[in-house]
C-alpha cells in the first residue's frame, strides 16, 4: 500500500510565491510509486485547500480562480486517523493521510506554528520540531545557543524596540565599542526584509528605525569583511547528519537582497537551479580544508538546534582572516536545497524518500516515550464548589 502524503504549503508569509514553487517542485519529484500524494495548499488568509491540480504551477497564476476548483478543507483526527474534511454545510473526509511534509517559508508556518498544529492534532511530519523551527526564525535566541555550544557567529548587539527608543545613547554606544561598520536586522523576518548595512555611526538611528517598523526585536551584527557567503545543506535527525556540498552565493549589492534571492539579478554565473535566481557556484570555491570544516559546522549547527529533515547552513566567511561564522540556518530551505545534493549522487526523489523514511521512524520512536498517564488526576479531584473559573477553586486538593 502507498504511503498517503500529504505536501503543506503556501501561508500567510512574505515567501508563499517561493513555497508554492518549492511544493510543486518536490511533488514532481516524489517518487508516485511509493507515495500517493495530497497538495495541502494554505492560502493567504490562511484558508487550507487540496485537490489534485494544485500539483500543477499554472493554477496559481489566478489564486481567486484557484479556489473555485480546490476544495477547502480542515485537517482532523477521528478514530485514530488522520483526515482532511471537507468545509461548508456537508462535511466529508476528502482524503486520508499518513504523515504530512511541510514545505513552507517564513513567518507564521516556518517558525514552528505549524509544527505546532500538527503536533497538536498529533500527525507525524517531516521536518523540524516547535523548538528547532522556532530557533531557526528568531535570529538572537539563535545566536545565544550558538554561543553556549561554542558555534562560531560574528559579534553582536541586540534589544527590544522599546528599550532602544528609551535610551538610544546606551545602545549606539555599545554598537560604537563592537566597531562600523555594522548591520542592522529585524531578528525575526527573512527575505532581508527590513536589513540595511551601517558604515557610520550617523546613520545608525535612522536604520534602527527602519527595522523597528518590522520587527519589535532588532539585532545589530559587525559586518564581516572580504565576505565569501556559502551554503551547506544538512539532511538528517538528532542521531545522524550529512552534509551536502556547498554553494558559494554571489550578491548583486553589498548584501543578497530579496531581488538577488527571488527575482534574480541578470548575471548568473554556474549553475543556477532551484528556484532561487542568484548567482551561485557549485562547489564553493574553498580549500578542502575549509570545506571540510563549513561541513562539519553545519552539521553541529543543525545538532544543537535539534532539527530534522532537509535544512540549509548559511555561512559567512572573512576569506582573508580565513575565518568561518554561521549566519542562519534555514530550517525549510527553498528547494529544500535539492541541487546541493546531486552532486553528491544523491537524487532529488532519494533525498525526499530518505527524509519521509527517517520522520516515520522518529514518529514511531517519539511514541514510545511517555506522553500521558492513563489515570486521570481528576478523578481524585472533589469539590470544585464556588469555582469561578480556574482561579476561584476552593475546597478542592489535587491529590
Ligand atoms: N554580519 C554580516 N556581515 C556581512 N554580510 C552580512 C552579515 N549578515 C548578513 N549579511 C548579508 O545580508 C544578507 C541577509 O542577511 P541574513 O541574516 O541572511 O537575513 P535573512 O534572514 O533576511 O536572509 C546575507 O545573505 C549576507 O549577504
Ligand atoms: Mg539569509
Amino acid at each position: 500500500m502507498k504511503i498517503k502524503l500529504g505536501v503543506i504549503f503556501g501561508g500567510c508569509s512574505v515567501e508563499h510565491e517561493v513555497s508554492i514553487i518549492s511544493a510543486v517542485q518536490a511533488m514532481q519529484s516524489m517518487d508516485t510509486e511509493k507515495y500517493d500524494i495530497i497538495p495541502i495548499y494554505i492560502d493567504k488568509d490562511r484558508n487550507w485547500y487540496t485537490g489534485k491540480m494544485l500539483m500543477d504551477i499554472e493554477v496559481y497564476k489566478d489564486f481567486e480562480d484557484l479556489k473555485k476548483y480546490a476544495k477547502k478543507v480542515a485537517m482532523y483526527k477521528k478514530d485514530g486517523k488522520y483526515y482532511l474534511q471537507s468545509l461548508g454545510l456537508f462535511k466529508r473526509l476528502v482524503e486520508e493521510l499518513d504523515i504530512v511534509f511541510p514545505i513552507v517559508h517564513g513567518a507564521n508556518v516556518e517558525d514552528g506554528t505549524l509544527a505546532g498544529y500538527l503536533d497538536t492534532i498529533g500527525i507525524p511530519y517531516v521536518g523540524p520540531n516547535v523548538l528547532g523551527a522556532a530557533l531557526g526564525q528568531d535570529k538572537v535566541v539563535m545566536k545565544q545557543v550558538f554561543d553556549a555550544c561554542n558555534i562560531p557567529i560574528v559579534d553582536y548587539v541586540w534589544f527590544f524596540d522599546a528599550d532602544y527608543l528609551n535610551d538610544p545613547a546606551n545602545y549606539q554606544k555599545q554598537i560604537k565599542k563592537m566597531g562600523y561598520p555594522v548591520i542592522v536586522k529585524p531578528a525575526t523576518l527573512g527575505s532581508s526584509v527590513g536589513i540595511t548595512v551601517v558604515k557610520e555611526e550617523a546613520r545608525l538611528d535612522e536604520a534602527i528605525m527602519e527595522a523597528i517598523t518590522y520587527d519589535k526585536k532588532i539585532v545589530v551584527e559587525k559586518m564581516v569583511p572580504n565576505l565569501v557567503e556559502v551554503n551547506c545543506s544538512v539532511v538528517g535527525n538528532y542521531e545522524h547528519q550529512d552534509a551536502s556540498v556547498l554553494e558559494e552565493v554571489m550578491s548583486s549589492d553589498e548584501f543578497l537582497t530579496y531581488k538577488d534571492k527571488y527575482l534574480g539579478n541578470g548575471k548568473k554565473t554556474g549553475k543556477s537551479k532551484g528556484m532561487a535566481s542568484t548567482s551561485r557556484i557549485v562547489p564553493a570555491r574553498l580549500t578542502d580544508k575549509m570545506t571540510k570544516e563549513v561541513q562539519d559546522v553545519a552539521k553541529k549547527t543543525f545538532k544543537a538546534l535539534n532539527l530534522s529533515g532537509i535544512c540549509r547552513i548559511d555561512f559567512l566567511i572573512d576569506k582573508k582572516e580565513n575565518k568561518v561564522y554561521v549566519n542562519e540556518p534555514n530550517t525549510i530551505p527553498g528547494s529544500l536545497s535539492f541541487y546541493l545534493w546531486e552532486p553528491t549522487g544523491k537524487k532529488y526523489s532519494d533525498l525526499l524518500d530518505e527524509a519521509i523514511t527517517r520522520a516515520i521512524k522518529d514518529y514511531k520512536a517519539k511514541n514510545k516515550k511517555v506522553f500521558s498517564f492513563d489515570t486521570n488526576i481528576l478523578s481524585n479531584f472533589n469539590g470544585t464548589k464556588g469555582a469561578k473559573g480556574l482561579k476561584g477553586i476552593k475546597g478542592g486538593k489535587l491529590k
